[in-house]
């Protein structure tokens, strides 16, 4: 599907109601995000009621350049900068300690702050544009699979928003991975495309620790619950092995399912609908939540999924399916 890539005078016309306190969805390349004046209360509090999100829940505040980090942060270390230059504009979250201004409502109460460069083009032209922080959390309901196309917004919100800016689809697909750099040792809080190893060949290992691996992700941030990212049909996530064995299951149970995978379309009584996936992980996460929401429709008692390899390359996309499956 053709998009319209929303020109100068449409940005101008959303930056301009992001200063009225309206809220405006717009294109990132990780997910749409649903974005309000970061330093207007009112807008924060209407953010959060249109997400239905709890305000416990710290919001991430996008940013146009570099030298804005420190209006930000109280303080910026050495390995945010080095990061910065090496993966921003791109889909990272530096977890920093919060300078005085930052409110309650972005912080979710705590200290820090999470701060983003996007670098979609309509994303960077906007926040250029408004000269400010844009806080911004995916654009879909709380608890809900993450749009990846100004449609997909349209659908979860609609009328709700000042204004849907259309980007066409994201090119990375699932959201960034978030690195806190607010606490002694550095630590992932949510996986993405952004490999630890990539973080590593930047910062170096952490000290004493051999490779890291991708279990060490630790999910500590707020908003990182279990039953994240969820479609309404259940999915049960299966090993390659297991595959044939589920389907068996499905077929004794006169359970109807729907199935993504990467092998070719097998034909069995009780699929409804089956999505071969690639086997290339940025591809994969391209086309992540537009499959959960197509297979989310297809009326089938739940979504079964083959899971991906266990590397990390992959580590962001299995804990997305994890979260799924734990709707
Ligand atoms: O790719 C992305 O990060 C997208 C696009 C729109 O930029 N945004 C996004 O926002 O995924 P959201 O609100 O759906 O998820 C933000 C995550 C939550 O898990 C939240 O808890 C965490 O970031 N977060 C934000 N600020 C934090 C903080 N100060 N400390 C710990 N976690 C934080
Ligand atoms: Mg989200």
């Amino acid at each position: 599907m053709a998009s319209v890539t929303p020109d100068s005078e449409e940005i101008k016309n959303a930056s301009t109601l992001l200063k009225a306190g309206q809220l405006v969805a717009f294109p990132t390349e990780t997910v749409y995000g649903l974005g309000a004046d970061a330093s207007n209360a009112d807008a924060l509090a209407r953010l959060y009621r249109v997400k239905g999100r709890p305000d416990t829940h710290p919001v991430i505040v996008h940013l146009a350049s570099v030298d804005m980090l420190e209006k930000w942060a109280k303080t910026v270390p050495d390995e945010a900068y080095k990061l910065a230059e090496k993966l921003w504009p791109g889909p990272m979250t530096l977890i920093l300690k919060k300078a005085s201004h930052v409110s309650d409502a972005v912080s979710g109460g705590q200290d820090t702050v999470g701060l983003r460069i996007p670098s979609h083009p309509v994303a960077l032209e906007l926040l250029k544009e408004f000269g400010s922080g844009v806080a911004a959390p995916s654009a879909n309901r709380h608890g809900k699979v993450s749009p990846t196309s100004a449609a997909h917004v349209k659908e979860e919100l609609g009328d709700l928003v000042a204004k849907i800016l259309d980007g066409g689809s994201c090119s990375v697909g699932i959201e960034s991975t978030i690195i806190d750099l607010s606490g002694q040792e550095r630590r992932i809080l949510r996986p993405g495309m952004i490999t630890i190893e990539e973080i590593e060949k930047i910062l170096g290992k952490k000290k004493g620790k051999a490779k890291a691996k991708p279990e060490e992700v630790v999910p500590r941030a707020p908003g990182t619950l279990s039953s994240h990212y969820a479609p309404s049909t259940s999915l049960k996530l299966f090993s390659s092995s297991n595959l044939g064995r589920a389907l068996a299951t499905a077929e004794n149970l006169s359970m109807k399912v729907a199935v993504m995978s990467f092998r070719e379309p097998i034909t069995c009584s009780v699929v409804v609908t089956w999505r071969q996936l690639p086997d290339n992980a940025d591809e994969y996460a391209r086309v992540l939540y537009s499959t959960l929401r197509e297979l989310d429709d297809q009326g089938a008692d739940y979504i079964i999924a083959e899971e991906p390899p266990q590397e990390a390359a992959w580590s962001g996309i299995l804990d997305r399916l994890r979260r799924a499956a734990n709707g």
